[in-house]
Order: structure tokens, then sequence, then C-alpha cells
């Protein structure tokens, strides 16, 4: 390759760094060490094509070493904890806590009935609401959530999947209320419902209307939020069911490969949605395997996106993720142990280059977080940014024999897993035939034997164990509010207008009928006169059924 041509990949990138950094300015000038030694902000190889076709530059196709030319220099990734317990106005001072100490973005935990379509009051929530997350019945719930959150300027994930539609319109709602314009709403909805069918288990309807809803919101937000990521499609629980990292990495690729399909089936441009799909995974215990694996996925994706589906636009190519530490390596033994997990798990999430990142709690193991317990592990992620110099210098790890042969290693035993499922017909096929499942099952089985056999040393745990456990402080949920949401939700439904309530419904009802007509606009209609997600979802029931797993 002439030098020119050699050169172009290289000034592609200088050329890029120059443009980002007028709307992201690097945060130091000059980055130095402790010793005054200024540090570069790439390291690699000078005029070295086979570098230059290998690895490349960060933010330059296929983004190995990065989606940003100058990554963590300019912003760091968004510092998103998970949160969510008992009613909406306890979550909502909690996240209010939470920004207070300087956390950058927002991330809703849902109770189990919100996350599959119960009101508080029926009797399928008894016992649930407000536990694993926040109780959200109606609009006045989600504007509970989010008062005094200014919504242009705060992004906010939502962990939701079967009723991603419905909290969707809640959240544009509350927008609305708040004279926030549509196009200026950022954030992310779970929306991922194949990984709920494979490891979470939170689905209520079969495949193909699930799918739908999925393409729906593609649709919608490509036209009215323009900001929103449309869809997370998450390795997270696949790992925490059990898997390897590859087959984390291959399964969660195979299933973006399933909703990239639906959507062009259903008509869309691969260019107008693609740029907003987005990812998350997890960061387990072994280090550079997770440092190589989130490499891997990104230059894999990257090829798909450009060779197989042929997108044009360089935003479709780049897998932006977001990272949570493994809660399935949290010990119930020994707490504070966890917190030297997560600081490693939170390090190899930046080492490999993610776009926002989840600290877990020393204490989720036993319980929800304590406050104290998620300061600090908010607090991890400001000392791994502000004092450890990883973020100074892009992709550090970056050409070390062990890490970019781990990486080519993974994406290789990642695409023969693609070319599996691709065998088996697609990731939806090999959900219903069980075939990601079988394979996590048996890894799971195999881990679980390797630990009881003391093959696998868990700190704390099979080894360096204490006779007698200090039983830390807990975070407790207040009982009375199981009663208490419920009176709220009646409420609601006796203060509203229920003519209202009966006609959205009822237009829910007639479009759910229609596979050419989009739900999103006929939910946000109901959502706004306060129909409630159990009762937007029980309509949905009686029109897809229900998926019986
Ligand atoms: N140079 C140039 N631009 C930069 C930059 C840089 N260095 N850094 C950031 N930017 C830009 C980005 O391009 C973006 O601008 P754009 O929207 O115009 O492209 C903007 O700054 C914001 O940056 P990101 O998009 O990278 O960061 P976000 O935090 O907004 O988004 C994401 C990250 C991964 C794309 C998004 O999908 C996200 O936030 N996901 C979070 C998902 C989440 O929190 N899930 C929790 C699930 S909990 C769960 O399920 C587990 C439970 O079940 C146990």
């Amino acid at each position: 390759m002439s030098d020119d041509k050699f050169q172009s990949k290289e000034k592609k990138w200088k050329a890029a760094v120059e443009k980002t950094v007028e709307r992201f300015p690097e945060r130091k000038e000059p980055f130095t060490t402790s010793s005054d030694i200024e540090v570069g902000r790439l390291y690699y190889p000078e005029n070295d094509q086979e570098y230059d076709e290998k690895l490349g530059y960060p933010g330059t196709y296929p983004y190995t070493r990065g989606i940003q030319p100058t990554m963590y220099r300019s912003r760091f990734w968004t510092m998103r904890q998970y949160a969510g317990f008992g009613s909406a106005m306890e979550t909502n001072k909690r996240f209010r806590y939470l920004l207070d100490q300087g956390q950058t973005g927002l991330s809703v935990a849902f109770d189990l009935p919100t996350q599959i379509g119960y009101d508080s009051d029926d009797v399928m929530a008894e016992g649930e609401v407000g536990k694993v997350g926040v109780a959200i019945d109606s609009l006045k719930d989600m504007e509970q959530l989010l008062d005094q959150i200014p919504l242009d300027r705060v992004s906010t994930s939502m962990t939701i999947n079967a009723p991603a539609s419905v909290l969707l319109c809640m959240y544009i709602a509350v927008g609305e209320k708040q004279g926030v314009p549509f196009e200026k709403l950022t954030g992310t909805i779970q929306n991922d419902i194949l990984k709920e069918y494979i490891a979470r288990g939170t689905y209520i309807f079969p495949p193909k209307p699930s799918m739908r809803l999925i393409t729906d919101i593609f649709a919608y937000c490509q036209n009215h939020l323009p900001k929103f990521n449309t869809i997370s499609i998450s390795g997270y629980h696949i790992r925490e069911a059990g898997s390897t990292a590859v087959q984390e990495a291959a399964f969660t690729i195979a299933n973006g490969m399933a909703y990239v399909d639906a959507a062009l089936d259903a008509g869309l441009d691969i260019d107008a949605f693609a740029p907003r799909l987005a990812f998350f995974f997890n960061a387990h215990n072994n280090f550079f395997e997770e440092v190589a694996k989130f490499r891997a996925a990104r230059r894999i994706w990257a090829r798909i996106m450009k060779d197989h589906y042929k997108a044009k636009n360089e935003k479709s190519w780049k897998l932006r993720f977001h990272t949570q530490t493994g809660g399935s390596t949290l010990t119930a033994q020994q707490p504070d142990n966890n917190v030297v997990r997560v600081t490693m798990q939170a390090l190899a999430a930046v080492l490999g280059g993610t776009q926002s990142l989840h600290t877990n709690s020393r204490d989720e193991a036993l319980s929800l977080p304590t406050e104290e317990s998620a300061r600090i592990a908010l607090r991890t992620q400001q000392i791994i940014a502000n004092e450890s110099g990883v973020a100074d210098t892009v992709d550090p790890l970056g050409g070390s024999y062990y890490v970019e042969e781990l990486t080519d290693q993974i994406e290789k035993e990642v695409e023969s897993y693609l070319n599996r499922i691709r065998d088996i017909g697609g990731a939806v096929q090999a959900v219903e035939e069980g075939f990601m499942q079988r394979e996590i099952h048996r890894n799971a089985y195999e881990t679980q034997k390797k630990i009881e056999k003391e093959e696998e040393i868990i700190v704390g745990l099979n080894k360096f164990t204490l006779d007698e456990e200090v039983n830390p402080d807990l975070m407790k949920v207040d009982e009375e509010l199981e009663k208490d949401q419920i009176e709220s939700v009646q409420r609601i439904r006796a203060d509203r207008d229920q003519a209202e309530v009966e006609r959205t419904l009822s237009a829910i009802r007639q479009h759910a009928r229609n596979e050419d007509s989009n739900l999103i606009p006929y939910i946000l209609d109901a959502v706004k006169v306060y129909a409630t997600v159990g009762e937007i979802c029980n309509v949905l029931r009686e029109e897809f059924g229900e998926y019986a797993g």
C-alpha cells in the first residue's frame, strides 16, 4: 500500500480528532504522569501497514480501539447507577442523591409487576410491589419518579422490556409536561425481549408480537425521538445466567442481528435506525478476557453492519455499550471484598472502552444497596476516572501481545457461534429451539462444579473463609409500601376521565389487530389520560396472547 494511502488512515483519525475536540475538548492540556512525563493521545507503531490494517485508530472503522477518536480524554464514560425501589418518591430521592454525588446519567430499575405488565393491585403483584425496583403503575408515578430532574439535560436508561412501549410513552409524557421538545429527550429503553426468553424471564407476549412492539419503537423514535437509544441489546443477563464471555458476546450479537432483520422486514431503513441501537455487557472476573471481549465485539459488529448489512452511515457501524459489573460474582460472605471485585471489573470495562458504566454495590448479594454502599460504588468509578490515569490515553492495552491475541481468539470463537446460530436459522429460531439456553446451562453447571471442587477459587466462599461472618446493615424496603401503592393506583382510577381511558384502550386494541399500525401514538394517548401499565398490557395480552416460555 502506498505511503499516502497508508497515511490516510492515520490522517483520517487526526482529522476526526480535530473535529471531535471542537464539541468535546480534551479534559487536560497536556496530560502528564506524576513524573511530568507527557501522556500521548494514542500509542501505535508509526508507518506499520500491518498495524494500520489490523488495529487502526479509535473512532475509525472497525473501532477495535474505541468508538471515539479521543475517548475518555474528551469525556469520561457516563456513570450511570442502576437504582430503583419502593415508591416513585423514594426512588426519586435516591436518583437526586446520586446525581448530587456526581453520577452523570440515570438508570431506572422497575419492580417485577411493572416489568411483566401488572398493576400493583393485581393479584399477580402480591408481595413483589417495589421489591426489586420502583413500582410504576401510571403517569402519576412517572411524574413523581422524575420530579425535579431536568430531562433536557439528564439521559435516562429504563430497564424495561415487554412493556417498554408503555414506559417509554410515560417518559415522553413527562418530558412534554416539562416542556422538553421530543428531539431533546435522551436516554435508552432496554427493549430487548430475546434475552428475556433466553435468560431473564420478564417476557409477556410471544416472539412475533414482541418483535413488532420493538420495531414500532424503532420507527417511532427515528421520527420523533432522534436522540433516544431504542434498544439496549443485552449480554449482561446471558452472562449472569452462567454463559462464558464468548457466549455472552456471540448470543448478544446474534440477537442484535435478529433485531436488525426484524426492523428491515418492517420496512425500516438501516441507516435510519441502526445508529440508535445500543448494547449492554457484563464485566466479569477474568480481567484480560473481559477487555478482549469488548474489543472483539466492537470489531465484529462493525464488520457485520458494514459488510453484511451494507450500512453506509459510520454511526451504524459503531457498537456503543453500557457495562454493569458482574452481579453473580458478588459474595454474601465478607461483602467488603466485593468492592475489590467491582473495582477490577470496572477497570476492565474502562480499558475495554465502555460508554456507560454501573458499578455494583458491595451488599447486593444480600439486598438492595444501602445509600452508603451505592455511594462507594459510584466513588469507585470516580476514582478510576480521576486518580488512576487510565482514562488519559486511548486504549492503553492496545498492542499488548496477550490482549491482541485474546481479542483475535475471542473474535474467532464468537464468529463460529454466529455461524452455528445462522445455520439454525437465526437467533429467534435458536431461542425457540433452546440452543442458547442449553449452551449457557452447560457452562453454568461446569462452573459450579469447578467452584465446588475448589478448582475455581472464590475468596471468602470456598477459600480464605471466616468462621464468623459479620452481618452488615442492610437496606430495608418499607413493608407499608405495597398497601400505599395499591391505594395510590386505585385513587388514580377513581379520579381520571374513565370515558377517555376506555376510548384510548379500545384504540390500542383496534390497532394491535393491524400489523401495519404503529402502536406507540395510541399508547401515548392512553398513558396521558392515566391508563395504567396493567390495563394497557392486559389489552395487548388479549390481542397477542402470552408466551408460555
Ligand atoms: N468524543 C466525542 N463524542 C463523545 C465522546 C467522545 N469522547 N463521548 C461521548 N460523546 C458523545 C456521544 O457521541 C453522544 O452523542 P450523540 O448521542 O449525539 O451520539 C453523547 O456524547 C453521549 O455519549 P454516549 O452516547 O456515549 O453516552 P450515553 O451514556 O448517553 O449512552 C449508551 C451510552 C450505551 C449508548 C446508552 O445506550 C446507555 O446509556 N445505556 C445504558 C443502559 C443501562 O443503563 N442499562 C442498565 C440495565 S440494568 C439491568 O438490566 C441489569 C438488571 O437486570 C440486574
